[in-house]
Order: C-alpha cells, then sequence, then structure tokens
C-alpha cells in the first residue's frame, strides 16, 4: 500500500518534471532579448544601443570633474569617507556635516570625508552646490548625470579618483549613501584592530540574489543587462567598506565590466569576482530602517532610511552620556532588550548558510 503510493508521487513528480522541461522548449525564455518579437521593457537611460563600455564614461578626460576640492587626499588619512551624494539633497549633507561627518580624528587616526555628486540640468541647483562647494570644501562634481540608474557611474567615478589620489596616503574607503547613519567609533575601532591594511571588502553580504523580472521594481533587471540567473554575491551598496588596494584593483576591474545599471551588484559582486576579491559579510552594517531604541544604534556601523532630522536627533542621543549610561546599566530600556534585539539583526542578518557557500 505504502510503496504503491510512493510510486504514484513519484511518478507525478517525473511527469510534472518532463512537462515542464517540453513547456520551456516549446517557449524559449526570451524575455529581455533584442529582436525577439516581445516588447522588452528596457531599463531607462540603458537601451540595448547604449554603450555598456566603462572607458567611455571614465576616461575621457583624466581629471574630469566639475567641481573639485581643494584639498583631496592630500593629507594622510586612515580612513576616507565618500558620501555619495544626490545634487539636490542639501538638507542630507548638512545633517551629516553636523553629526556623524563631522570628526576628523577618531580614535587617534584622520579621517576624511567628501560628498560626490553627479550633474544637475537644473541651473539654480547647479549655482547653489557651487557655493555649497565654496563653504564648505567637500563637494566632488563629476561629469555624468546624476539619476539613479546611472549610480554605477557614481561608483566607478570613486574607485577611480580613490586610485588616481589617494593610494599612498589613505588605508580604507567607506561608500556609505547620504541617507544613512554612520557609527564612526566602532566602524574605525573594527579597522583598526585588524591584523594588516589590505585585502578588505566588508559589509552585509547578499548571496544568490536573483536578477528581479518585475519592470516596476527599482532593482528591475532584463537579460539583454544580465544574462545569467544569480548575481555574484555582493554586499548592500548603502554602506560599504575597502581598503584602498582592494578600490584600486576593483577599478582596474571594472574598467573592462560592462556597465550594470545596479551599483551594488556591479561594483561589489561582478567587478569583485573579476578581480578575485571575496566580499565579507559584517552583519553590523544593516540596511533596514530600523526604528529601534539609541541602545541598539551604539553598537551598529550603520542603518538606513534616515531623514536629515533622524540623522540630527540618533546622534544627539548617541552623544548624550546620560542616555549611553542608561543603555549600559539597564538593558532593557523599552520593553524590548537591547540584547535580544541585536541577537535577532545578528540572526536575521546572518547570511542563510547554504546560500552563502
Ligand atoms: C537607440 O535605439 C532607439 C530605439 O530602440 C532609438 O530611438 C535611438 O535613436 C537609438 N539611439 C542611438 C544613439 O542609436
Ligand atoms: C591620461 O592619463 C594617461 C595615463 O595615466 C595618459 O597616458 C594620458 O595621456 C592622459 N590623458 C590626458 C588627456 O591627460
Ligand atoms: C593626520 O593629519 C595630520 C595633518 O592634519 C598629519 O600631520 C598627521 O601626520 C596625520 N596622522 C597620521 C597618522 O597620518
Ligand atoms: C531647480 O532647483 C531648485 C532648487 O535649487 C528648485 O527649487 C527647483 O524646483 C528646481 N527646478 C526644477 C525644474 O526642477
Ligand atoms: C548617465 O550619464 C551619462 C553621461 O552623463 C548620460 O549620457 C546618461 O544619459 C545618463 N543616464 C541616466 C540614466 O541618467
Ligand atoms: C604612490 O607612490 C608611488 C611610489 O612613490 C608612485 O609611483 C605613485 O605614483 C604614487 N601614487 C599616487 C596615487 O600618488
Ligand atoms: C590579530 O592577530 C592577533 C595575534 O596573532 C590575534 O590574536 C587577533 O585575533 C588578530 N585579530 C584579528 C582581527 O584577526
Ligand atoms: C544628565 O543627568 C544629570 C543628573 O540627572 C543632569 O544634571 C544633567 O543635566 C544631564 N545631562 C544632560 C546632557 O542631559
Ligand atoms: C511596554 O510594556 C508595558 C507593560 O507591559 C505596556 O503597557 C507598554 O505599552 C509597552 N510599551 C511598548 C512601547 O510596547
Amino acid at each position: 500500500m505504502k510503496s504503491k503510493r510512493k510510486i504514484f508521487l513519484y511518478m507525478t513528480v517525473v511527469f510534472m518534471f518532463v512537462f515542464y522541461v517540453l513547456m520551456s522548449l516549446q517557449m524559449p525564455n526570451t524575455e529581455g532579448e533584442p529582436n525577439s518579437g516581445h516588447n522588452i521593457v528596457i531599463v531607462e537611460g540603458w537601451d540595448f544601443n547604449t554603450t555598456r563600455d566603462t572607458t567611455h564614461y571614465v576616461l575621457n578626460t583624466n581629471l574630469s570633474a566639475h567641481i573639485w576640492p581643494e584639498h583631496f587626499c592630500d593629507l594622510n588619512s586612515f580612513l576616507l569617507v565618500m558620501v555619495c551624494s544626490g545634487p539636490a539633497n542639501f538638507e542630507a549633507r548638512s545633517a551629516i556635516r553636523d553629526t556623524w561627518g563631522h570628526e576628523r580624528i577618531i580614535l587617534g587616526n584622520n579621517v576624511s570625508l567628501f560628498f560626490l555628486l553627479g550633474e544637475t540640468t537644473n541651473s539654480s541647483l547647479q549655482y547653489d552646490i557651487m557655493l555649497e562647494s565654496d563653504r564648505f570644501g567637500d563637494i566632488i562634481q563629476e561629469r555624468f548625470i546624476d539619476s539613479y540608474n546611472n549610480l554605477t557611474l557614481k561608483s566607478v567615478f570613486m574607485l577611480k579618483l580613490v586610485s588616481s589620489y589617494c593610494a599612498n596616503s589613505t588605508k580604507y574607503l567607506l561608500k556609505i549613501d547620504d541617507d544613512m547613519f554612520v557609527n564612526m567609533i566602532p566602524v574605525v575601532r573594527m579597522l583598526r584592530d585588524r591584523n594588516s591594511t589590505t585585502d578588505l571588502l566588508m559589509g552585509k553580504l547578499i548571496c544568490r540574489a536573483r536578477p528581479i523580472k518585475d519592470t516596476t521594481s527599482k532593482w528591475y533587471s532584463p537579460r539583454y543587462m544580465y544574462p545569467h540567473h544569480v548575481y555574484p554575491n555582493y554586499v548592500s551598496g548603502t554602506g560599504y567598506v575597502m581598503s584602498v588596494d582592494v578600490a584600486e584593483k576593483l577599478y582596474k576591474a571594472a574598467l573592462k565590466t560592462p556597465i550594470f545599471h545596479l551599483e551594488d551588484v556591479y561594483t561589489t559582486g561582478l567587478c569583485a569576482k573579476r578581480a578575485g576579491v571575496r566580499p565579507k559579510n559584517n552583519p553590523l552594517f544593516t540596511y533596514q530602517s530600523m526604528n529601534y531604541d539609541v541602545c541598539l544604534y551604539m553598537r551598529l556601523y550603520t542603518a538606513h532610511r534616515f531623514t536629515p532630522s533622524d540623522i540630527r536627533k540618533t546622534y544627539t542621543l548617541l552623544k548624550d552620556s546620560n542616555v549611553t549610561r542608561e543603555c549600559t546599566y539597564h538593558r532593557g530600556r523599552s520593553n524590548l532588550s537591547v540584547n535580544w534585539l541585536m541577537n535577532n539583526i545578528l540572526k536575521v542578518n546572518k547570511p542563510n548558510k547554504n546560500k552563502c557557500e
């Protein structure tokens, strides 16, 4: 009786498999291929005939920046922070300057910070950016149109600048978006406590992710942009850190790797793979927005989706020794104990063992 049922189940599975194979032969997967006769939704700005040759965008002139700060990597820095910022995000830049981006020396190490922007066609916005640059001297504006689908170009320019100007003066590069909160002291401590200053690419690792075929998704990726079924493992683009030797390797690889519009998949996945660099996971680089206790932010490296006022509020709380003392002595400030939260974050962020091996 039992074995009959087993055979029946087995036959069903085999039949379904054969059916599936026949169906897929019948209807070849032409989604995303040019000339297939279907209406393929293109990635805005990256049509079939748009060149994806990286050198076309970054090598046309050697120093191509529109706005160039007076001091870029001319002082020895342990850590260079490059904040990838949108041209109109004045408030975010201001909040970062006033809060976590303010300190130039952390645990005795020099830290520098610059904002990397692309071009805007809005001349009044451009004028405001130039005033901002005159006032703060921390803006770099490169020669490409700033848009979501051009974020990859922004990162390649970042790698170019770091390779060209920072290789002898800087140890580490932190790439971060302008809607992030960064807890600088633990980041610098982690870097300082390493036994070497090379061979590092670290962030929140994402393993065996598949290209998203939903055309309404921000991360939509048709076959003509990426023909394989799985992305190489990569770290979330919201914030990642690398040693400067790795930045040079990734830049060299980028010059030979056709542009792919999703910045993190491209830089820390495709280029890293080509360069033979393995991205490492550290779950303290979080990219969720977490409306959590300040005691938690004391221990994380990064957190995502912060408005400028969230950045200011969280920083003020972290600087308040009364609050942080309370975190040390009374772990359960809110109903959720911070240890419990930390364990949960580490669990949620722990890459699925099977997927990451
Ligand atoms: C690229 O192809 C589109 C149609 O798919 C066409 O409208 C456009 O003019 C082409 N651009 C160039 C530069 O050939
Ligand atoms: C750019 O740099 C390369 C090598 O560093 C050099 O060969 C080339 O002449 C430079 N081009 C310009 C336009 O300065
Ligand atoms: C830090 O920067 C100062 C100049 O601002 C420089 O004199 C010093 O050597 C730097 N420290 C290190 C460790 O590079
Ligand atoms: C141009 O930028 C300014 C801010 O500098 C903004 O007020 C204005 O709405 C923008 N114009 C357009 C057409 O986006
Ligand atoms: C990206 O930048 C290039 C160079 O400025 C520009 O030609 C292109 O239109 C931009 N693409 C998008 C999607 O903004
Ligand atoms: C770093 O130093 C080496 C040797 O002194 C030199 O050849 C190279 O051009 C320097 N690189 C940068 C980016 O300054
Ligand atoms: C650095 O090396 C020391 C001694 O070899 C070791 O105890 C320590 O765990 C290492 N630190 C890291 C971050 O690997
Ligand atoms: C910290 O608490 C003490 C005593 O309760 C109080 O006097 C002090 O003003 C508080 N400091 C801040 C920054 O709130
Ligand atoms: C915390 O717990 C108390 C009692 O258990 C409850 O009344 C309160 O609503 C809880 N607060 C939050 C923020 O969950």
